[in-house]
Parts: C-alpha cells; structure tokens; sequence
C-alpha cells in the first residue's frame, strides 16, 4: 500500500493505484475538506449494494418492492435541492472574454479564494468516495477519464450507473495518465454526535469549472447535474473546451441508429434543450407504416464526436446510464423507457406507493393514495384541492443503458459511429417548422445557433418562457459561444477542405399549438415519419420544398400510413408566417447584439439571406 499519512489520517490507497498526480491531489483535497475517513471505489455490484444499504440506513434510500421494482431504489431530496442552479454554475477562465455573456464568470483567484474557506473542512465527520470513471468505452481514443471525490455515497452509487466507474480505469489511467479532477460536497460537515438529515445540502451553491486548469469544484447541492460532475460539469462544460482546443466536438446530444428495412444503419445525433422529450426520441418505437425499421440508442443525452481519418464524424455516449425525467413518461409514450425501468434503477422525487412501488405524474392511473416527493400524504383528491404534485415535474429515473431493450449494439463502441446528420429541436408553440434542413453547413449551424425554446422544469427558477438555447448548449458551453459557433463553422470547412461531406444539419419542433392551444404533431413515435423524410433527404429521394429558412417536406414526401393527419394540419406545422418570422428575426438580432464579441461573420450574412428571402 502506497499510504501517505495526512493529518492523521490514512489514506489507503490500493495498490492498483499508481497514478502519482492522483494521490497526491487525494491527499491535498483530504488535508483541505477533512473527512472522517477515504473510500476508494472500485465499481463492483458487491459496493453498489453495500453502498445503497447504507443509504437506506441513513434514511436517504427506501428499497421498492422486491417483486415490483426488484433491486430498485427512491430517494426524496431536500425541496430545495431539485434541479440544476444555472445562476450559481460559474466558467472560471482567465479571461472574462474567453467565458463569454451567456456564462457567469469569475477570476480564477478570486474563485479559488471564495471556495478555500468553504471547503476547508467541508467534509468533516462524513466519508470521502474517491470515484474513478471513463467517459466513454474503456480506452477509447474519443474518451477521456475523470475522477470524482465527494462525501455524497449517493453520489457515488449514481456514478456507477451513469459512467464506466471502478478499478479498470486505473489500468487506463497508469502511472502518468490525465484526468479530470471533480471535487464534490453536499457542504455540510457534521460534528461529532451531530444525526445527520436524510439529504444533506447546503443553502449556499457553487458549481464551478477552471477551463484552464481542466477542474470541477462542485459546493453545496446533492442533485442530479450539480453533483454527478461526470455529466454537464465534465462531458460537456469542460470537454467543450477540450474539443475547441483539440479539434473535436462535446455536443448536448442524444445518438441514434436508424435501420432500414434493406438493412442499411444510419446515425444521427439530435440535441434538444433539457427536458423536452429527449429521452423519448432516443428510444423511438417506429409506429404503424414503418414495419421493418428499426431505431436504437446509442445515448440519450450527450454526444462526443471527433472527426474520423476518412473524413467522417464519428460519435461516442461518454455516459453509461440515462439520469432522466420521469413525468410525463408512460407505456405508450416510450415504452422502452418504461421497460428500461423495471429493475436496478434510482429513482429520485418521485412518489412512494403503497405497495412500495413508484408513481409520477403522466404514468398512468393514479393510485388511491400515495406518498409524494416531500414525504406528504397524497391523494388525487388533495391534488386537486391543492394542487399538489406527487413527483417534482424534474423527478429522475438513473438507470444503467444495459437497461434499454432498444440499446444499440454498438453503443460501446471504441470506435463510436459515424454520423449522417445532426437534428436540433426547440420547443415552440409557434413560427419554427416542424422540420427544415439548412440549405448548407453555415445555414445548418444559422438554425442550431439561433434555436429558441420554451423552458421546463429541468432548470431552478423559469418555466414556460421562450429563451435562445443556441445548440441546446446555453447552460453547456464551457467557453464563448460565438466562438464555439465559429468552432462548428471551422469543423465544417475542414470536413470539405478534405474533401468530404459533412453531416446534414436540420432543426425539429414537434411543439407548436394549433388555435385551441393543443399540440398538433402527435410527435412521440410518430417522429419517425420526420426522422424518414431527413434520411430520404440523406440518400437523394425527397426534394423538399425551399423557404426563407431551409428546406422542409411536402405533404407527399411524407409517409401517413398509419396516421390520420391531413394537409391543413400538416401545413399548420410546417408552414412559415411571415409576420411571426420578422419578430423572430428581431429576436435573431438581439441574441447577435449579445454575442457581438467574436461573432462569426458567416451568421449575420446568414440572417441578411433570410430577410432578404423573407421581403421578397
Ligand atoms: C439533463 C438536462 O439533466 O439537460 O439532461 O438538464
Ligand atoms: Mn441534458
């Protein structure tokens, strides 16, 4: 055993671990947060279980029924601790510039200096996991290691699921391999004899990345994004700026493989802003009219995509599990996430059963009685007398991909898969078509930048306003995002320079409201229809009609078998008012107005094409 002695403390440190940079950062992250001991995970299903015992000793976890949900688990968080907290998310680069308007920045010293006195000590009386992950297959030359230290076992349990977590990493990681260091704590230290509460948090919330120095440090909050620093934090804050100084792509992006009937695999890679059916369309049923086609998922949520040496671009799921929403998810709305949830899964603000089973709003027939999200007696009657939620509209489901009966053979695929086109999808009751494609790479990257979507639940504070989510990436790029526009712009000239052609770029929006304020596009499985027109587009068999912004299908270019959905409705997705488009445009040119800074020339040219298309 390799055991520096740190304040009286042991380490222990297992023989497998050799890495020098990495015990030695363990023993000065020890000396700093004091914990009363360090736990080494090693990722195996006998700790899994050992650690989610503990959980439901500390009254954090209650084991779901053996026969209903075997090996499955509820967690009810503090109500103050449910979702990801964007105003306290901060990009530390050296230069403000470099951080951009959308993001919140501080000098690295001072943030150094403001977190320094909050982590010292902040892990007093409580066990520090030291949880090493892969983002990404084992030893994939498109994934990239972290490791995680944080005094939350619910954290470390989430991470087994959510990323390739334990002892193989080491292997990988060697004596002088890099990694991401993540420092996490529910900051609250307890003293001695102090009981401590079932979800330990703490009012005051830093979520914190050093660009520069490749660093997470995460103050405060036990939940979801906050805490699992594999996800937001790592695989698309910090490896954004990874790809923008490497030449590679960390996108907010699920991924996809679409199988004809001739057999002949497709993949696209679709970003959607958090929480707007995302996970549904990762695990797409074909409906009626599509026998023979086959759809699977390689991920659901984020994508790392690195040019290939014939010119492609190949896409990897750096994660391992999905951390997704409940609500709203049903058998017929995606029934193999429904199937994915019948066994190993955390569950967390959802509601308690009394048979021990879990319910969330958009289930399905609600039961009699229930507990809900925050301990409390529920009913469907209290619900309608008070309004009371049984599940928090952002209650998760984590759950290992091994899960998903729709999982792609090649999702853990060292090489990744190649990809064909690349899907962005607001959500907006109005104005944006149901599915364009940008005339071109520029116009394809127009659309993601300028994409505009109304926010849910998935994010403290904003529910229901339309705001710009350039690429779904608003809350994600860990740098300036006009310079990440440009990033994409580059990408797309070296991809031609060489030669080749670069994946097709379309926006969706499945959300727009005909005048009795109800969704038209019955959307869900039905996307297929839209999913099959990009492909006909891929392969040269569907011309599409032009207008100002891209190209979209015809009425005919669609196939309705199976689905009653006639011209008028069809056009009242598709269709383009001019008067809505000139108030978008205006929008277009406010978001340009607050990303002046670097702002890719391309994009106002863009804009000049479409207002010239839209006067004409
Ligand atoms: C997520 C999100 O949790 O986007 O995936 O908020
Ligand atoms: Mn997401």
């Amino acid at each position: 055993m390799n055991s520096p002695v740190m304040q009286g403390l042991n380490l222990n440190a297992p023989d497998y671990v050799r890495n020098a940079r990495l015990i030695a950062w363990v023993a000065d992250m020890v000396a700093l947060s004091k914990p009363e001991s360090v736990y080494w995970c090693d990722g195996s299903q006998e700790e899994y279980d050992r650690l989610c015992q503990k959980l439901v000793d500390a009254g954090t976890f209650r084991r779901l029924d053996p026969v209903k949900r075997p090996n499955s688990y509820l967690a009810w968080s503090d109500p103050s601790d449910v979702a990801r907290v964007e105003d306290r998310t901060f990009i530390c680069s050296k230069k403000k510039e470099d951080a951009g308007p959308t993001n919140n920045w501080m000098d690295p010293a001072e943030m150094r200096a403001t977190l320094q006195p909050l982590f010292d000590g902040c892990m007093k009386g409580r066990t520090m996991y030291v949880v090493p992950f892969s983002m990404g297959p084992l030893g994939s030359p498109i994934a990239h290691i972290g490791v995680e230290l944080s005094d939350s076992p619910y954290v470390a349990v989430n991470m087994k699921i959510m990323t390739r977590m334990g002892k193989a990493v080491y292997d990988v990681l060697g004596v002088e391999g890099e990694f991401v260091p993540c420092v996490h704590t529910v900051g609250a230290p307890l003293q001695p004899g102090q009981k401590d509460s079932s979800w330990p948090c703490n009012k005051t919330k830093y979520i914190v990345h050093y660009p520069e120095a490749r660093e997470i440090w995460s103050y405060g909050s036990g939940y979801g994004g906050n805490a699992l620093l594999g996800k937001k934090c790592f695989a698309l804050r910090i490896a954004s700026t990874m790809g923008r100084d490497q030449g590679w792509l960390a996108e907010h992006m699920l991924i996809l493989g679409v199988t004809n009937p001739q057999g002949k695999k497709y993949h696209v890679a679709a970003a959607f802003p958090s929480a707007c059916g995302k996970t549904n369309f990762a695990m797409l049923v074909p409906p009626k009219g599509f026998e023979g086609w086959k759809v699977t998922t390689i991920g659901d949520d984020i994508a790392w995509v690195k040019p290939g040496a014939d010119g492609r671009l190949y896409a990897i799921n750096p994660e391992a599990g999905y951390f997704g929403v409940a609500p709203g998810t049903n058998t017929q709305t995606n029934p193999n996430c429904m199937a994915s949830l019948d066994k190993d899964v955390i569950f967390t603000n959802v509601a308690l059963t009394d048979d021990g089973d879990v319910w969330w709003e958009g289930m399905g027939e609600p039961p009699a009685h229930a507990i809900d999200w925050q301990g409390k007696e529920w009913s469907p009657q209290i619900a309608r007398e008070t309004g009371a939620k049984a599940a928090h509209p952002n209650a998760r489901f984590t759950v290992a991909a091994t899960n998903n009966p729709a999982l792609d053979p090649t999702w853990d695929d060292p090489k990744g898969v190649p990809i064909d086109a690349f899907i962005f999808g607001g959500r907006r009751s109005n104005t944006v078509p149901l599915v364009s494609e940008g005339r071109n790479w520029v116009e394809g990257v127009y659309m993601a930048a300028t994409m505009g979507s109304e926010t849910t639940a998935a994010i403290v504070g904003q529910v229901g306003v339309v705001r710009r989510d350039p690429f779904a990436m608003l809350a994600f790029a860990g740098y300036n995002m006009s310079d990440y526009f440009q990033h994409w712009l580059n990408l797309g000239k070296k991809l031609e320079a060489k030669g080749a052609k670069p994946p097709k770029i379309f926006t969706t929006n499945w959300f727009r409201k005909g005048a009795d304020g109800k969704f038209v596009w019955p959307g869900y499985g039905e996307n297929m229809r839209v999913l099959k027109w990009m492909i006909d587009r891929i392969e040269g068999k569907a011309q599409g009609t032009d207008h100002v912004f891209g190209i979209s299908p015809t009425y005919e270019e669609l196939n309705w078998t199976g689905l009653e959905f006639s011209p008028e409705q069809f056009k009242s997705v598709i269709s383009i008012d001019k008067a809505a488009w000139e108030k978008e445009l205006q929008l277009h040119s406010e978001l340009f107005q607050q990303l002046s800074y670097h702002l890719p020339q391309e994009l106002g040219a863009t804009k000049t094409e479409i207002e010239k298309r839209l006067a004409a």
